[in-house]
């Protein structure tokens, strides 16, 4: 009898790998630490919004939202057709691309530079759209849930620094993710058509196994280069589009090796060497001029969130955990406070 449930059990653990390779772990404390960040963000969005219109927490600052064109690429190898990329189609588009800060300042301070997408007439997902939500770096600054409260605490008191060295004790020093904000604020952008950017977060990729994605400008770099305007970000992409189309290569990158492959800390990256990027779509984005008001307005009601996609791609780890009750509050506050209706596009 021990012998056969021992053999049950090897058998069972034998089909482990690829179940594995998309499981979770929730730790005790996230479902607390949660409910704070999402308290904490909801006051600073309210507080803000006595100053004027009530804005996103992070990414305030638009660029603006162009309409593009995502090409699912034919003849995927049969592993990599699975949920959007199942069939060769194309989907319309809006893409908004912003600063990460949560004010809207000046172009040349260093910041993260967003690249939100969102796909548009999706069967099968339940807002009818699938969004991929980017930063021009491959990792996240915060581990997780709990690591999170003490980020935005530390932001709130407008002392950052506390995060990276909450006492005197060198144990508690969080190098590792001192080091990844500043390779973010070092990054240097002229126009954000012409970047590279990472999903830093896991997602499902059909049945057994999880993904990040990145999107990387393909086409000849543009000569744009950084000037003394407040928006030089947004100058060069009216520039660029003014002048000519702007393309990216969709790619993804499979979890080939979970051992080395974190799905709970979005603060390692997962190794090009062990598993590269492979390009599944390409985005097109035509000439096109984007930065009229009415479409600035429409670009600042969007809300893009992770959770909006297919069960095939769910967002997987504990920061994703996190994303999916801020982002849904946060929209409907900012947009309750505008006296905004909150709807999903359907089409340009
Ligand atoms: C627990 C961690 C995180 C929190 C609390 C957080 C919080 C937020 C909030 C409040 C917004 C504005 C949502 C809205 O009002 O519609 C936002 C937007 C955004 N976040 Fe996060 N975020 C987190 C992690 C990340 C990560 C890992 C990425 C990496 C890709 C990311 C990328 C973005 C981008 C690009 C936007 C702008 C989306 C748009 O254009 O509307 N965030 N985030």
């Amino acid at each position: 009898m021990l012998n056969k449930a021992i053999h049950l059990g090897l058998a069972l653990l034998s089909a482990l790998p690829a179940w594995a390779a998309c499981n979770e772990d929730v730790p005790a404390n996230e479902v607390g630490a949660t409910e704070r960040i999402v308290q904490m963000i909801e006051e600073s969005v309210r507080a803000e919004a006595k100053k004027g219109a009530a804005r996103r927490d992070a990414h305030a600052k638009a660029h603006g939202c162009v309409k593009a064109q995502f090409h699912v690429l034919d003849k995927l190898p049969e592993e990599l057709k699975v949920g959007i990329f199942r069939e060769v189609r194309t989907y319309p588009a809006w893409i908004r691309y912003s600063n990460g800060s949560g004010t809207v300042q000046d172009d040349s301070v260093g910041d993260a530079r967003g690249m939100a997408i969102k796909l548009m007439g999706v069967k099968g997902s339940e807002s009818g759209t699938q969004d991929f939500v980017m930063i021009n770096h491959p990792v996240f600054i915060v581990r997780n849930a709990a690591d999170y409260v003490e980020f935005q605490k530390a932001v709130s008191e407008g002392n950052p620094i506390k995060f990276f060295f909450p006492g005197l004790n060198p144990f508690d020093f969080r190098l590792h993710e001192l080091g990844i904000a500043l390779a973010l604020r070092g990054l240097k952008v002229a126009n954000p058509l012409d970047s590279r950017y990472w999903s830093m977060t896991p997602y499902l990729f059909g049945d057994t196994t999880s993904m990040k994605f990145s999107a990387r400008a393909c086409g000849p770099t543009s000569s744009f280069i950084e000037t003394d305007s407040p928006d030089f970000l947004r100058d060069n992409m009216r520039n660029h589009l003014a002048q000519g189309e702007a393309c990216f290569d969709f790619m993804v990158q499979l979890r080939k090796r979970p051992q080395l492959m974190p799905i709970e800390d979005p603060t390692l990256e997962w190794s090009e060497k062990d598993s590269p990027f492979i390009p599944v779509a390409r985005i097109t984005i035509s000439p096109q001029a984007f930065d009229s008001p009415k479409q600035m307005a429409f670009c600042e009601n969007l809300s893009f969130t992770p959770w909006h996609a297919l069960p095939e791609h769910r967002p997987l780890g504990g920061i994703n955990r996190v994303r999916k009750a801020v982002y849904e509050t946060i929209s409907r506050v900012r947009h309750e406070l505008n006296g905004n209706p909150r709807r999903e596009p359907t089409s340009f």
